[in-house]
């Protein structure tokens, strides 16, 4: 159980970004796939990446690990081995996903399971088109659900056309194409992350772009790099929309990874009316970086909706929290990707700030939000063991009169480990 307080005055000073997830992942598993040793600095310790790490370690990969610098001695893809366990993927999505395109090519058998929470999320969405390169994969329930047992074999290439945006989608076909005999052709129907096609492109990957069309020939000779993982701005959002709402409040967050197909949450609060400054861009391993200085505003209601979804699909819950203090009514449509996420994200938001006295309205692709209804209160709320979760409803106590208490706080180990800390800091 955690106790936030409503905020006893404005967030002042400076946080750095704690370090990209999405990121953090790809540069362990990657860099195994060339020959040689690569450097990771800042790799997210927490627990979704370091189940990525933990199952490379279990394919028979060296990594040298001192605190967030990563030393992975890659062997090429050849030489990947045959786990002699099941490969425990815990809550993350993005290990299971990347992994299973990655272990369809390769010439070994191979489990993979998670948790309770990642064992109910949907695998046909990459079992149907790995099928479709000649995967050979099984999973419970129809086919549907983790654990997914793997008889992995020589793939052909496809030309496919994802019927929703997913990087992990694409990036898991983009795994299974490096071996394949042809070219893979895939298209997305809104660009979501790119950081697959950053990486793999920097390494020597052979990937063509063309619009939403992605083409990949294999066989290239990947090598060594060095990767920097940028802030994440995806853990950035939860201090980012608490600045902009606690009046007086001016924060500045350095180090955040501002990529475009990332930076939604940047788009939407200064179309709120939020004062955001955006200092020091660089490039840094291939992704664009920046300090941003946020201040607090008045906010007011916003409609989002179509492409912009995938830029933001991880902020909005946070995004729901800046809604409820903005005034007039916001709406969300066209993110039923919410549902299949570590929960059903929009029932779980909509849910707890309901608990809290605030006007919130599921509907089958997003949420209707009344931003400044009513008083906003401090309840008891939950979780639902999602690391997102748990940190949007931190911020709303920050709103909130009197205390909230937060229950099942430690989710947020699964991507911000030194959250709560961090919030008593800037808060106190
Ligand atoms: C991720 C992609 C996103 C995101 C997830 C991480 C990734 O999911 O929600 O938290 O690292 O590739 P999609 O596969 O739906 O894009």
């Amino acid at each position: 159980m955690r106790i936030i307080s409503k905020a006893k005055g404005p967030l002042r000073g400076e946080i750095t970004a704690e370090a990209d997830k999405s990121i953090s992942h790809r540069a362990v598993i990657f860099p195994a796939l060339a020959r040689g040793e690569s450097v990771v600095r800042n790799f997210l310790l927490a627990a979704d990446t370091m189940s990525s790490y933990s199952c490379m370690k279990q394919l028979g990969v060296q990594i040298i690990r001192d605190g967030s610098l990563l030393r992975v001695q890659g062997k090429g893809i050849e030489g990947l081995q045959e786990p002699v366990d099941v490969l425990n993927c815990g809550n993350s999505g993005t290990t299971m996903r990347l992994l299973t395109g990655l272990l369809s090519a390769r010439p070994f058998f191979s489990v993979l399971s998670g948790d309770a929470s990642l064992n109910n999320r949907p695998m046909k969405r990459i079992i149907n088109p790995l099928s479709s390169m000649g995967a050979k994969i099984s999973a419970r329930r129809q086919g549907n659900f983790p654990p997914l047992a793997v008889n992995g074999r020589n793939l052909h290439g496809i030309d496919y056309a994802l019927p929703v945006a997913s990087a992990q989608v694409k990036s898991a076909l983009l795994l299974a194409a490096l071996t394949a005999d042809g070219e893979t052709s895939i298209t997305e129907p809104h660009k979501s992350r790119d950081h697959t096609e950053r990486m793999l492109e920097a390494m020597g990957a052979r990937i063509k772009h063309e619009g939403l069309q992605i083409i990949v020939s294999p066989d290239a000779n990947l090598t060594p790099q060095e990767f920097i993982v940028p802030g994440d701005i995806s853990s950035a959002a939860f201090f980012m929309v608490a600045a902009a709402l606690v009046p007086g409040s001016e924060l500045i967050i350095k180090g955040v990874g501002i990529n475009p197909t990332r930076s939604g949450i940047i788009d939407v609060l200064i179309q709120m009316g939020c004062n955001i400054k955006i200092e020091n861009k660089q490039i840094i391993s291939g992704e664009p970086v920046a300090d941003l200085i946020i201040s607090g505003s008045e906010l007011k209601a916003v409609e989002i909706s179509g492409d912009i979804i995938p830029r933001l699909i991880d902020e909005l819950p946070v995004i729901a929290v800046a809604m409820a203090g903005a005034s007039g009514t916001s709406v969300v449509h066209d993110a039923q990707e919410l549902r299949v996420k570590e929960t059903d994200r929009i029932k779980a938001i909509t849910s707890e700030l309901k608990k809290m006295g605030i006007s919130a309205e599921a509907t089958e692709d997003g949420f209707i939000i009344e931003g400044r209804s009513g008083t906003i209160k401090g309840a008891q709320v939950n979780s639902h063991g999602d690391h997102r979760i748990a940190m949007s409803l931190a911020v709303a106590a920050l709103l909130a009169e009197g205390e909230t208490s937060i229950s099942n706080p430690q989710a947020v180990d699964i991507s911000f480990p030194g959250f709560w800390q961090e919030m008593v800091r800037l808060s106190r």
